[in-house]
């Protein structure tokens, strides 16, 4: 999988899944919460996945873990796991089997796995892979200290209830791996799309809201702690509704009724100092009420991440996305009207069922038409149980996959140097957000438009806002020179 964002950062923890493709990520709580127990948490994914794995590390320090990033000292390993395509699978199982030798040496060690993997294969997982004890769906993970419990009293635990209310809205997420100036926030979870190549529906359940009260006290805290910056999360955050049927009808009359471009202005209320983000929209929800609430708040960035999956409109049919190629390019001429200087990103899939060359090179033309800053590619992976492993067949050989996803990175990689290069000798107002992986003397940070910028560190430091100017790219990576505080 590629990216094109220039660094593996915040950005790409939008799509933690192509890091993923080459490790997990240990997650640490840098403090001790001075427990006694301690706990190894490993995330694969989304960052949806990543949001949960912060509440599951407050739901287990409530019980006196701790966390380390050593699982050789752990008392408890849990893997949080996706699903979505099968290569995401099969890096956990090889992850497991690495446990099972850390387990040999330390019969008492407690294994389990969460997530997408463990709501697929339900109790199935336990006779496939022995070392594993716990088994817990992304709605069980209140009662994971029931079930570590469970194992220590020598039996194998597994709860994979969905639930149609669960947001764990009142559970102050520990916020790992963090930069201090960054930060998720779940706003919904679960999904009703339904799109036919799609585990999520399974492995996640019924698309429910998070209260605006508690979103904002979330935001609240998050700046009271420094916090530039927060992401609202959900797999569709265009659908985020409170108090109001799908329709629009409000429910109850005598409460606040809200939609997700209210929900962002709220946020983007708090504080003119914090920034807003936003993931992921789906083209079939995204209205022009968001866009011009995006428009309206400098402090809601100019960045969308549209996934458009293909660009031919009877594809995008079997797929169950419900738009059209020209719809989708609609939404695009809408969101540029609305948002002059908007940053695009997209995903696309490579051969799906009974993908032809001519519907290949309508993706290609649609990605010519829009010119993506960055995007994500995939080759189309069958996933059981779902409404496309059901009723088309997975038809495309592997290697026309693979020809065609070279030919869509190859067609990216020009777009983002285009995109980039028209950056060149403009100004744009940065976020630091750390120092570059590369050199202890630069710094990195984002333009509204999500785009990263490396330049020279100067006074600055990590949560300021500064203006720079871009001096050089590539494809990847836009380096400038800061010219001071904005
Ligand atoms: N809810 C988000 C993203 C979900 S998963 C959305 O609707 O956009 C992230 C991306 O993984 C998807 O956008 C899609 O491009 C890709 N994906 C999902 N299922 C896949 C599959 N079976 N094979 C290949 N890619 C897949
Ligand atoms: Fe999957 Fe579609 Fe839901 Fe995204 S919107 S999570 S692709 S079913
Ligand atoms: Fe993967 Fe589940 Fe996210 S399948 S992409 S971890 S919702």
């Amino acid at each position: 999988m590629v990216s094109f964002a220039c660094l593996l950062t915040v950005h790409d923890l939008m799509n933690k899944d192509i890091i993923e493709e080459f490790q997990g990520s240990a997650l640490d709580i840098p403090k001790s919460t001075g427990g006694t127990k301690k706990l190894y948490l490993e995330s694969y994914g989304c960052q949806m996945n990543f949001s949960d794995s912060e509440i599951v590390a407050s739901i287990l320090s409530k019980d006196g873990f701790d966390t380390t990033q050593d699982p050789k000292e752990a008392d408890v390993v849990l893997l949080n796991t996706c699903s979505i395509r099968e290569n995401a699978e099969i890096r956990v199982r090889n992850k497991l089997k690495q446990f099972n030798k850390v387990k040999k040496d330390k019969p008492e060690l407690v294994v389990g796995v969460l997530g997408c993997m463990a709501e697929r294969l339900k109790i199935q997982l336990l006779d496939e892979e022995k070392l594993v004890d716990i088994v817990a769906g992304p709605d069980a993970y209140r009662d994971l200290p029931n079930l570590i419990e469970e194992v220590n009293d020598g039996r194998k635990a597994v709860n994979v209830l969905l639930s149609r209310e669960e947001t764990y809205e009142d559970i102050s997420p520990v916020r790992l791996d963090s930069n201090g100036i960054s930060a998720f926030i779940s706003i919904m979870r679960g999904c009703d799309n339904m799109c036919s190549f799609c585990v999520v529906p399974f492995t996640r359940g019924r698309e429910r809201s998070r209260s605006p009260e508690s979103i904002i006290k979330e935001v609240e805290s998050l700046v009271s702690s420094s916090y530039k910056e927060v992401t609202l999360l959900g797999q569709n955050v265009d659908s985020y509704r409170w108090n109001m049927t799908k329709k629009g009808e409000i429910i109850d009359p005598n409460k606040p009724s809200l939609d997700f471009a209210d929900l962002m202005e709220m946020v983007a209320l708090v504080s003119p100092e914090i920034r807003v983000r936003f993931s992921t929209s789906h083209p079939k929800d995204l209205t022009k009420k968001v866009a011009v609430t995006m428009a309206k708040h400098e402090n809601i960035c100019n960045y969308i991440h549209l996934p458009v999956q293909s660009g031919n409109t009877e594809l995008l049919s079997k797929m169950n996305r419900n738009y059209s190629r020209e719809w989708y390019l609609d939404r695009i001429s809408m969101i540029k009207e609305t948002i002059p200087d908007v940053g695009l990103s997209t995903d696309m899939i490579s051969g799906f069922c009974s993908e032809t060359e001519e519907q290949h090179k309508e993706s290609m033309s649609l990605m010519e038409d829009v010119k993506f800053h960055f995007a994500y590619m995939f080759k189309y992976s069958e996933r059981p149980k779902t409404l496309a492993e059901r009723k088309y067949e997975d038809d495309v050989p592997e290697k026309v996959k693979a020809k065609r996803l070279q030919e869509i990175i190859a067609l990216q990689s020009t777009h983002s140097l285009y995109q980039n290069t028209k950056m060149l000798g403009k100004k744009y107002k940065v976020l630091i957000e750390g120092t570059s992986k590369r050199s202890k003397e630069e710094l990195y940070g984002r333009t509204t438009q999500n785009v990263v910028v490396i330049f020279g560190k100067e006074k600055y430091k990590k949560g300021d806002y500064v203006i720079t100017e871009i001096e050089s790219c590539t494809a990847g990576t836009l380096r400038g020179k800061a010219l001071g505080y904005a």
